[in-house]
């Protein structure tokens, strides 16, 4: 099996790439990036010399670009996580997000009608049900919640979902679509809540939380992920669309308080910033599709995967220190200088 992976050189792109190489390592993995502030080649040193792995710099909006690929390398399967993920840049600056959310997404699909396909699958977000209410925790997210988007970035993930299954239903494209909570693990990109406050935190700075903390984001470590969107690659039916969560639901400042106790460092940090606009309060995903029809279910507790995300930002400084050393910087002084 030939598996294109676009966005491979971000946080779960790359995690799902070690995955499969190491699940199925008869399978060839093309991964497809366009590099940008997001990608970071160095995420996939280990797997470079693979020789069932192939890297090709490159812009899903590149129509050319991307039929040359199909035409060279004629992939079985395309797992899209290609994306501007950031809901605060979208807020920012919300074109690019259309550009590659949704224009990116339609030059893929339209490569794999013409080049043929056993599988197109978007990789997508619980964002785009919007959000639920704190007063009332017995709401969940299903598969046939309504969409309801709140910001920029996750109404490009809703424009792009609605565009996969109109090319299912139109020209018969064998997709699937993956809908996840918030992931945590490693290479997760420090721009992001939980990289963002262990690195702060290491280096005393304030940990800036927006608004009173109390939103709610259901975590989910990466690796658990990944193995959702195999299991459906491989088992999943065409033209459906599988929920991925797995019912652990935190409040923004628990987490950052849990983060200050790991890392022996005092909540005196913590400060209360200006809110996010449109701000979603909270998400929570109802899993119990996925694990009906799929048997998954999520392997890494909570309190283990923190630890374990902790541990791999300890022991790989490197890895973050050239980000937040380069064109980060900037950016973190925009975004946060003034709130
Ligand atoms: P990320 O920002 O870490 O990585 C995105 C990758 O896509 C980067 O390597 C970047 O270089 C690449 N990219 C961006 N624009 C591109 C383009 N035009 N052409 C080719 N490559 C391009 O994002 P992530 O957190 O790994 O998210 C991956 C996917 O999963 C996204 O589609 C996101 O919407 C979805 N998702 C993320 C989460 C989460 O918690 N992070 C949860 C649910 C779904
Ligand atoms: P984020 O990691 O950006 O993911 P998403 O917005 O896609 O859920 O943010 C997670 C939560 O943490 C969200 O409620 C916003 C909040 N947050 C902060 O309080 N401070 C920060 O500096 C960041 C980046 C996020």
């Amino acid at each position: 099996m030939k598996i294109a992976v676009t966005g491979g050189a971000g946080f779960i792109g790359s995690n799902f790439i070690f995955h499969m190489l190491k699940a199925h390592p008869e399978d060839r993995v093309i991964c497809l990036d366009k590099l940008t502030y997001a990608g970071n080649l160095s995420t996939l040193a280990s797997v470079m010399d693979n020789p069932n792995f192939h890297f090709v710099k490159l812009d899903i909006c590149d129509r050319e670009g991307v039929y040359k690929l199909f035409e060279e390398e004629h992939p079985d399967m395309v797992v899209n996580f290609a994306a501007e993920s950031h809901v605060d840049r979208s807020i920012e600056n919300p074109e690019i997000f259309l550009q590659t959310n949704i224009i990116g997404t339609s030059v893929l699909m339209n490569a794999c009608r013409k080049y043929g396909i056993q599988r197109y699958h978007q990789v997508s977000t619980d964002e785009v049900y919007g959000d639920l209410p704190l007063d009332r925790p017995n709401l969940f997210f299903t598969e046939t919640t309504p969409i309801h988007t709140s910001s920029p970035y996750s109404s490009s993930k809703a424009g792009a979902d609605l565009l996969v299954l109109a090319y299912h239903r139109t020209y018969g494209l064998p997709v699937t679509i993956s809908r996840c909570s918030n992931n945590y693990g490693p290479y997760h990109f420090p721009e992001k809540l939980i990289p963002l406050m262990i690195i702060n935190a290491l280096h005393d700075k304030p940990l800036p939380v927006y608004g009173d903390g109390l939103n709610v984001r259901d975590w989910l470590y990466v690796e658990d992920h990944c193995r959702a969107i195999d299991l459906i690659l491989q088992k999943g039916k065409v033209g459906e669309i599988y929920n991925v969560g797995g019912h652990n639901e935190m409040r923004n400042i628990d987490i950052v308080k849990l983060i200050c106790k790991e890392l022996g460092k005092p909540e005196r940090l913590i400060t209360h910033v200006t809110d996010r606009k449109g701000h979603d309060r909270r998400y929570a995903i109802d899993p119990t599709k996925i694990y009906n029809e799929l048997e998954w279910l999520p392997e890494t507790k909570f309190a283990d995967g923190i630890k374990k995300t902790i541990k791999w930002y300890l022991e790989n400084q490197e890895w973050w220190e050239n980000i937040v050393n380069g064109e980060y910087q900037g950016y973190y002084e925009r975004m946060y200088g003034r709130r």
